[in-house]
């Protein structure tokens, strides 16, 4: 066989840490965005060779391996790492043919009963057409121990006839909106080209949760949201959730038009990071479905970190505008479930969510209307790292909503650090994406006592 071109252009990532192991990444892709043939490489499996080292220079190297990278998942490469040490900072790579990939650092989760901070970002809705992202470079130079991606990893549109000024920043590989497994790979194989993505995937690991746009724009369940059938759209799910699963590092595969996202990562006794999925499940008027509705319920309840983080993709507040009626897409629309979620808030409730392409900040009240009324927690609304934001009247909005705190309209993502005493929350921006090199600067910051937002930066 021909040597093999250099096949880690998509990068290396690690995720899902647990306190004794983690997954680790990565796809060989020689011609990442080959037109036929996916990665550009032969229909074989391959062997990969992986090294894990306590020490960036591998001179103390602890676990290594081989792992079968398959024709069948587009050669990606998902290695379960066990047997490893809590909150340890490790380092990997792999190799193949004489190719060596770049480093990845990452980190294992704190053992149960440590009381030590717990430092991560949130990112979400990275438009590759509209920007540069900048923001996600910023968020690897701060080396958290954990990143979590609540949505809009890609989006499957293709080039519109007429861009507006600064929504087709970067050329997308292909004009076409995706609709088939193809079509998704060599979306994500020219998102993972990008040289900041793939330095967010090696300074951490990640925990990844997707909206709307892995498979298409305000999808439902089992309906696309076009009127068109939900057999032909869950065909295209499958694809979807299909090449989602070979550019992340998943613990679970996707079996057909399912992938399970839900899942609980305790971060020591400071976090338990409960993960919800607001898309696939709905039906009707519920958001969550039954089984994960009462998964949920059941993880509230059994909390016992200090801050119980429910990070999921959609504004979760009520939010009332000064024209339209309130978003359908988001809870809004699904006011029991939110009332069933908020019935079972334990202390400490943190919300974590994206999707609007703005900053936003939130208490949670057991009556929206009135101030006086319980504090539930709060809500921190990231930003997009690129994705361009709707118009907005934000005045009006903080006016007719005295529980949102604060909006900020820049791209950007979100800077937290969780003790047993503090949650601290930094909202981090840039003011351009059109061209690389926003400095980045903190736009503010919270910090949650007694169930509410206090302000830190003032
Ligand atoms: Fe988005």
């Amino acid at each position: 066989m021909a040597k093999l071109g250099y096949p880690f252009t998509l990068g290396v990532a690690s995720g899902e840490p647990l306190p004794d192991g983690v997954i680790l990444w990565t796809r060989l892709a020689p011609e990442p965005l080959h037109p036929t043939r996916p990665g550009g490489m032969p229909n074989q499996a391959m062997a990969v060779q992986w090294q894990l080292a306590e020490d960036e220079a591998f001179a103390r190297v602890v676990q290594s391996g081989t792992a079968s990278a398959q024709p069948d998942w587009a050669h990606s490469v998902h290695v379960r790492v066990t047997g490893l040490r809590p909150a340890t900072e490790y380092f990997y790579r792999f190799s193949i043919d004489g190719h060596s990939s770049q480093v990845g650092r990452t980190k294992t989760a704190p053992d149960p009963a440590s009381t030590a901070p717990v430092r991560f970002g949130v990112v979400s809705c990275q438009r590759y057409e509209h920007g540069f992202f900048t923001a996600l470079r910023h968020l690897a130079d701060e080396r958290p121990d954990v990143i979590l991606h609540l949505g809009d990893y890609i989006y499957e549109y293709g080039k519109p006839a007429h861009p507006k000024a600064g929504r087709y920043v970067r050329p997308l590989e292909s004009e076409a909106e995706c609709r088939t497994l193809g079509d998704y790979r060599n979306r994500y194989a020219r998102y993972h080209m990008d040289a900041d993505l793939q330095a967010a995937h090696a300074a951490a690991p990640w925990i990844a949760m997707p909206d709307d746009h892995e498979v298409r724009d305000n999808y439902s369940g089992a309906l696309p949201g076009d009127g068109t059938s939900p057999a032909a759209f869950l065909k295209r799910r499958a694809a979807a959730f299909k090449a989602y699963y070979e550019h992340l590092p998943l613990r679970v595969r996707p079996s057909g038009p399912s992938l399970q996202n839900h899942r609980w990562r305790p971060y020591g006794r400071v976090v338990d990071f409960v993960l919800v999925d607001a898309r696939q499940h709905r039906e009707g008027r519920d958001m969550l479905g039954p089984e994960q509705e009462q998964w949920l319920a059941a993880r509230l309840k059994g909390a016992t970190a200090r801050w119980k983080v429910l990070a999921q993709a959609v504004f979760f507040a009520q939010r009332k505008f000064p024209l339209e009626p309130p978003s359908t897409d988001a809870w809004d629309g699904f006011p029991e479930s939110r009332a069933r979620v908020l019935a079972e808030a334990p202390d400490g409730l943190v919300v974590l969510s994206g999707d609007v392409h703005n900053g936003w900040a939130c208490d949670l009240r057991a009556d929206w209307a009135d101030p006086a009324s319980k504090a539930l927690g709060v809500e921190f609304v990231g930003t997009s790292v690129t994705s361009m934001p709707p118009m907005t009247d934000a005045t009006a909005i903080l006016a007719l909503n005295p529980h949102i705190a604060f909006f900020d309209h820049r791209r950007g993502y979100l800077s937290c650090t969780a003790s047993m005493d503090d949650f601290q929350t930094d909202y981090r921006v840039v003011d351009f994406v059109d061209r690389p090199g926003a400095p980045v600067s903190t736009a503010a910051g919270f910090r949650v006592k007694g169930n509410k937002l206090q302000r830190t930066d003032l």
